[in-house]
């Protein structure tokens, strides 16, 4: 890396996910269609290769003595579960981090150092974090560091940092494994191509539907309807990126309105932890914002609902247990289980050999 941190956070998005490519995972914007397929077709062949006790030897042997690190200094049972389940089926070791008060950062250690002494005992960090630049800042500092790892092939590369959520901006590994869940749930329908989305909620602080709505850019015929109240809308920079890619996108007044022509829903909970930064105090969407039995009553047959989770009152409770395919959402997080494998796998370079293995 030839910039100065300052430097380097002063790019454009585009331009800090291009600087990325393939050595960490920072941005929604860094993957192409191609790379979402393979990666799909990965947290496939891996759920299968995990049924058989010779298919879990292998993979718990792709990435034995790797050291992970899983920093999260901002709350997750999902991401940090799922990532450590991923970690531990490809075989890694891991250590986590997730309260700065009994690490040297309470001592005043900026951020760029503690991410310096992580990378000089661990191969991988994955990070959440309230500050939406601390990622990119924590990639800048393992292109920097003297510290690298040594792929299969012998590459030397800068410790990989994956990104578990980045304040209210990005969480592309959730949009990674949404991808996958909404392409298995449509799959009976042709996929993802052509498909009306509705997402429901905090739109303007929910980092999960802001990633999702960038990775849109890789399918054809897509529409996002936008359901919330003005004051959780969609931001302008989202709907800018969707012109510039000429995907059609429109706002909606409440789920009623736009229900029966998605081909899935997108629920999200209201982020009031954000509320001392922007916008009002705790107040939740309304009414007009809440997954009733009448929606689901009136969802196409081959329709999903789905949410990142945690969720509170936006979906009715009785919705979790009915018998209904279309409620995908138990199912989605689990698949993100399997996407993170993928990942990790595809970060390292040992996919191929799930791949092989599982065919
Ligand atoms: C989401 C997040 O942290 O952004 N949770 C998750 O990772 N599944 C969604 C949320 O907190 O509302």
């Amino acid at each position: 890396m030839d910039l100065s941190l300052p430097e380097f956070l002063a790019l454009s998005d585009r331009e800090k996910a291009a600087r990325v490519g393939d050595r960490a995972v920072l941005y929604a914007q860094q993957f192409d269609r191609a790379q979402l397929d393979a990666l799909c077709r990965l947290a496939d062949a891996a759920r299968d290769l995990h049924r058989h006790p010779e298919g879990r030897e292998l993979m718990g042997s792709l990435l034995k003595y790797r050291m992970a690190l899983n920093f999260f200094v901002q709350p997750s049972s999902r991401t940090f579960m799922s990532f450590n389940t991923a970690q531990a089926y490809l075989g890694m070791s891991r250590m986590s981090v997730r309260d700065v008060k009994i690490s040297s950062m309470s001592k005043g250690e900026l951020l760029v150092d503690s991410v310096r002494t992580f990378i000089s005992y661990v191969d991988l960090v994955v990070m959440r974090h309230g500050d939406e630049n601390a990622a990119a800042a924590a990639f800048w500092t393992a292109t920097r560091a003297h510290r690298r790892i040594t792929l299969d092939d012998g590459e030397e590369r800068p410790v990989p940092i994956v990104s578990g959520g980045s304040g209210t901006k990005q969480h592309p590994t959730q949009a990674l494994l949404d991808i996958y869940t909404l392409q298995r749930s449509l799959e009976p329908v042709g996929g993802l191509d052509g498909k009306t989305l509705l997402l429901v909620g905090d739109l303007a602080r929910g980092r999960t539907v802001r990633s999702l709505s960038y990775l849109m850019r890789n399918y054809t015929g897509i529409e996002l309807v936008f359901a919330a109240p003005e004051r959780y809308q969609m931001l302008p920079d989202i709907l800018a990126f969707l012109d510039a890619h000429g995907i059609e996108w429109r706002k909606a007044h409440s789920i009623s309105e736009a229900v029966a022509e998605a081909d899935a829903v997108y629920m999200t909970r209201i982020q009031d932890e954000y509320d001392d930064l922007r916008g009002p105090g705790h107040e939740a969407a309304g009414h007009d914002f809440v997954f009733t039995r009448e929606h689901l009553g009136r969802m196409k047959p081959t329709a999903c609902l789905m949410h990142p989770l945690p969720k509170r009152d936006e979906i009715e409770p009785e919705i979790d247990y009915v018998d209904d395919p279309r409620v995908v959402y138990w199912r989605q997080e689990r698949n993100g289980m399997w996407m993170r494998v993928a990942i990790l796998a595809r970060l390292f370079r040992v996919g191929d050999r799930i791949l092989r293995a599982a065919v």
